[in-house]
């Protein structure tokens, strides 16, 4: 048995990318059996980080503070677009308390872009930072930078489209002859809607505070891929992976936003280093809400033909994303290309450049831009059929991948309508309706939501189980709120015999080195989990084989489960202990790898979700009652987490349906409405009865647990399903989401 180097595909967001992995034999299990009999995995367990987290003792970025540090500050653009004329960096330097100060001058840049600079494209860019004994301190110095500006005219979105002003060439995937088929559509409706800029708004800002000793440095840092920044910082400081340490062990949630070391690691490194004293830089909630990213305001109009019988014989999608000054083309288009069952397809994307930051990742980004205006077309086209929608979409059900056509790896769709449609009395859905009264109007209506997350290798962990019986497992999670590390320690129970309890799970330092995946493309579950089982099958198998040696009787002939080592003929039944107490000062330790991606396949996630609403047409304000949300991510780890991830993202799309949009004043080109006050994500008095469910069977071509990921897909539906019970219930659309009682009213007007 020897390591191995093979290539396998890894997917992030819908982008594949070849990579090499290291695997093990080890690292072979068989997947858990659909309907095997498992004592820990499925069933639902409290999260060892949810009292930490509610009663304020878990330890976050913003909250360290060690000895002699600093607090930087963020000199920020406070137009949309400037030249910097003129900067007092010595009255800075000068200010009392002030020991770094940094200005648009280095060679100080990310991912090629630079970090501080002298000619901002949109409100809020970093111009400069200083570092200074106190917070206010650090404000006096930033006063005294004294900048000097040449303000810029914005640039319009509108005015970019006309003037093709755009960050890349826009983009268009064509598949057989949509213009023919369209044309040639027995029925064709066609659509516009827009769908608002929304911000990720995490609970704790983004945040790092960094510290050198000597020329090795370890940052703290509020992100998604502790992995991702300890190569960027090695890579600014030219230094090797074992001289940066990342700690991101509480993270108060990213939602896309927070991907590697971001700004504000790199500028408290660099302040750092300049000051020879740690510095501390946190994001208030303005510079968060201003800075901290977004999904892009985009308009899209999509028309769909189909036959009589509700077959879809041609999509086109034209979508014009509000880029802000750069940022990655999310796949806007997908959702028309891959949803349902169509031959001819045409997904044009206009990314305009504007000056705002740039676009960046938010949860299922580009889908749920793209889903939530392809399902309220697909509405559109089973009233002018009068057709029932569900059953619209059941007829265009699709088992392979029509960009690839590879077969998914498992699709369970169909059983989630069905099972949506019974939990949301989606039969009655038409005396619902009915039963509405002049000031109040009711309606139902059902999207369908489809993503990646199947996420892949590498991913690495150990399991060490010692004496008392109690195992350590260590991963390269970051768990930004989501309960994973809990769902480590119970597939480690589940493959030890252990009861959960005994089982402790440990991640958000690279020190270990044990490399894990960025939390995001919904990829933590299906790229480390399996790593977790093989580590913890290898510990199970020296286990074993020491219980031999001290029970005397072959190991083959040896169970565990519980907590307890069974003879599978029933005459020996001795607590674990019985043999670990012999190890005494001695560990069993384990080490696995995540496998290869099945190859011949494409992996997604599907589900369906079904809102329920009540519009009041005098005040024009909308109120979901009532959320059925069921997805496939095959097999379940823990139901109480999963339940928790989906109504995060049913609350979140309710955000994105109806209360949430970042505003620009048009002629300065600056966001209007920066603050929580005037920003307005859901409160707990927005959130209606969200039911949840899944079909919970393992996927049987994924390495052996048969797991997808869960961050993303439950908020790609929700606000077209929202969108489709409004128009239910009122027989309008609003043209614009969110469904704000301003545009509500003019709808129906
Ligand atoms: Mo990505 S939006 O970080 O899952």
């Amino acid at each position: 048995m020897r390591p191995r180097l093979v290539k396998s595909q890894r997917e992030m967001e819908g982008r594949f990318e070849d990579v090499w992995v290291l695997v093990d034999e080890d690292d072979d299990l068989e997947t858990w059996a659909e309907g095997a009999e498992l004592d820990v995995v499925g069933k639902p367990a409290t999260r060892d980080d949810g009292l930490l987290r509610t009663s304020g003792a878990a330890r976050y970025t913003v909250d360290i503070a060690l000895p002699g540090m600093l607090h930087a500050q963020v000199l920020r653009a406070p137009v949309a677009r400037c030249r910097v004329t003129g900067l007092d960096l010595e009255a800075a330097r000068a200010t009392p308390g002030v020991r770094a100060v940094l200005g648009p001058d280095g060679p100080f840049t990310m991912r090629g872009d630079a970090v501080l600079t002298a000619e901002p494209g949109w409100a809020g860019a970093p111009i400069a930072a200083v570092a200074a004994d106190t917070p206010e301190a650090a404000a006096a110095g930033i006063a005294a930078l004294s900048p000097e500006l040449e303000a810029l005219a914005p640039l319009e979105l509108e005015a970019g489209l006309e003037e093709q002003r755009f960050t890349e060439e826009p983009r268009e995937t064509v598949r057989g002859d949509p213009d023919g088929a369209l044309d040639g559509a027995e029925v064709k409706v066609e659509l516009t809607c827009e769908t608002p800029a929304h911000v990720q708004t995490p609970l704790e800002p983004h945040a790092a505070v960094a510290r050198w000793d000597g020329d090795s440095l370890t940052a703290w840092v509020s992100t998604q891929g502790m992995f991702d920044a300890r190569r960027e910082l090695a890579g600014r400081f030219g230094l090797g992976n074992e001289q940066v340490r990342v700690i991101s062990e509480y993270i108060g949630g990213g939602f896309g936003a927070k991907q590697g070391a971001g700004v504000e690691a790199l500028l408290a490194a660099e302040l750092a280093r300049a000051a020879g004293r740690p510095v501390h830089l946190a994001l208030g909630r303005h510079e968060e809400q201003l800075v901290g990213g977004r999904r892009a305001w985009t308009r899209q109009t999509v028309t769909i033909g189909a036959r009589r019988d509700g077959t879809l014989v041609g999509i086109e999608v034209a979508a014009v994303v509000a880029m802000g000054a750069a940022g990655w083309i999310f796949p806007v288009g997908e959702p028309a290309l891959s949803l349902y069952a169509c031959p001819n397809v045409r997904a044009m994307i206009f990314p305009v450049k504007t000056s705002l930051r740039a676009q960046n990742a938010f949860r299922a980004p580009g889908v749920v831009e793209g889903v939530t205006v392809l399902e309220q077309a697909m509405d559109e086209l089973a009233l002018a059929l009068e057709m029932d929608p569900l059953e619209l979409r059941r007829t265009n059900h699709i088992e392979l991948d029509q960009g690839s056509g590879l077969p998914y790896s498992s699709k369970r769709l169909l059983a989630c309508y069905d099972r949506a449609a019974e939990l949301a009395g989606w039969a009655e859905r038409d005396g619902l309706r009915e039963a509405s009264s002049d000031r109040l109007l009711r309606g139902m209506g059902c999207a369908t939501q489809i993503w990646w997350g199947g996420g892949g290798p590498p991913a690495h962990a150990t399991v060490r189980l010692d004496a008392q019986a109690r195992a350590l497992v260590t991963t390269g999670i970051q768990d930004i709120g989501t309960g994973t590390l809990t769902s480590a320690r119970i597939v480690a129970a589940e493959e030890l015999g252990l009861p959960l309890d005994r089982v402790v799970a440990r991640g958000g330092d690279t020190a270990p080195n044990l490399y894990g995946p960025v939390a995001g493309g919904s990829m933590t579950t299906p790229a480390v989990m399996p790593a977790v089982r093989s580590a913890a099958g290898s510990v199970r198998r020296t286990l074993l084989s020491l219980a031999a040696d001290v029970l005397e009787i072959a190991a083959a002939d040896l169970t565990i489960s519980g907590g307890r080592i069974r003879s599978r003929d029933g005459g020996l039944d001795v607590d674990v202990i019985e043999v670990t107490g012999k190890l005494g000062n001695a560990t069993i330790d384990g080490s696995g790898a995540r496998g290869p991606n099945p190859e011949g396949f494409r992996v997604n996630t599907f589900g369906c979700q079904i809102a329920q609403v009540a519009v009041d047409p005098g005040t024009g304000v909308v109120t979901v009652e009532r959320v059925v949300a069921v997805h496939d991510v095959g097999r379940i780890v823990n139901p109480l987490a999963a339940s928790s991830q989906a109504e995060g993202g049913v609350i979140q799309g309710i955000g994105y349906a109806l209360c949430e949009e970042l505003l620009t004043d048009p002629t300065t080109g600056i966001p209007v409405n920066g603050h929580l006050d005037d920003y307005k994500v859901p409160t707990i008095a927005d959130v209606p009865e969200i039911v949840v469910d899944f079909v919970d069977v393992p996927d049987a071509n994924l390495p052996n647990l048969g797991s997808k990921g869960l961050g993303e897909p439950p908020i790609v539906p929700t606000a077209a399903a929202i969108a489709n019970a409004f128009a239910h219930a009122t027989g309008r659309r609003a043209g614009a989401l969110p469904l704000t009682p301003a545009r509500v009213l003019e709808a129906l007007a």
